[in-house]
């Protein structure tokens, strides 16, 4: 057993991780993962803090359990939840979405204007607030979108409704000058297309499921933790739900990245 054996563990809530798990798996291809998505219990966007951190440090508990050298909080009301219990909790190294996507969006605006569009639960958290009070002269204008998580967790990413929405979430941030937005949840890369056609060339999007996946590139590196070589990797996919419909909406997602999904449900 050496340092670099074991699996990378994702968590998200459910659907939304998979932009991070195909991230990470174009960045760091020699890696095994395991993903747990808690689709039992998710959506989590629109639950108490409390909740959402206890689902979510169940969840890394149980892929601890299962041996993993890193982990990796897909989802931004996990991470908002949990960003400071998680890294004194854990041994390995604990990889979330806030931080990164912040630092990125420090990085990129020209204006100091900064829009996230996030779930109710990281809203209110202030994460990305908190995040991005140490930028000198950025300005955060932060808006919930209730409504574009279950459009994509039912597969919907495009079409009239989802675009009405689009524009209802994000004219007062259009209002506000942003030239930066945030995507502050991981199912929102699924809704890029639309985002943007809305928003315009002007306005750089930053993922928070890219800049968490070279976060973990450069944890991995710098510990000493990565397979650099060349290796076949496994992926196994874990859900608190139904295999099978995580299986059929997971592929319909994101394409090409989901092998056999396995129940879990110890002590849940
Ligand atoms: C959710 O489960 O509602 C949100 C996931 C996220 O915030 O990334």
């Amino acid at each position: 057993q050496t340092a670099t054996d074991g699996p990378i563990g994702i968590f998200d809530s459910g659907f939304g991780g998979l932009t991070v798990a195909r991230a990470v798996m174009d960045q760091l291809p020699n890696e095994d993962l395991i993903y747990l998505g808690d689709t039992a219990r998710a959506p989590y966007g629109d639950q108490a803090i409390a909740d959402v951190r206890e689902f979510t440090l169940e969840c890394l508990d149980h892929l601890v359990s299962l041996g993993v050298k890193a982990l990796v909080i897909a989802c931004n009301a996990g991470s908002a939840a949990t960003l400071r219990d998680a890294r004194e909790r854990y041994r390995v190294p604990v990889i979330e979405v806030v931080l990164p996507a912040a630092r990125r969006a420090a990085a990129a605006t020209r204006n100091g204007r900064v829009g996230v569009i996030c779930t109710e639960v990281t809203k209110t958290s202030m994460a990305y607030d908190d995040a991005l009070a140490v930028a000198a002269g950025v300005k955060v204008f932060t808006a919930a979108c209730p409504k574009f998580v279950p459009f994509v967790e039912a597969g919907v990413t495009g079409g009239p409704d989802l675009l009405a929405a689009a524009e209802d979430y994000l004219t007062p941030l259009q209002a506000a000058e942003i030239d930066t937005l945030i995507l502050g949840c991981t199912h929102y890369p699924l809704l890029t297309g639309a985002l943007s056609m809305v928003l315009g060339d002007g306005v750089t999007l930053v993922s928070s499921a890219d800049e968490c996946a070279k976060e973990l590139y450069a944890v991995l590196a710098k510990a000493a933790l990565a397979h650099d070589a060349p290796r076949p990797a496994s992926r196994r996919f874990l859900t608190t739900g139904d295999p099978q419909s995580f299986s059929d909406l997971g592929r319909r997602l994101v394409p090409d990245l989901i092998t056999d999904v396995d129940q879990f449900s110890g002590g849940l």
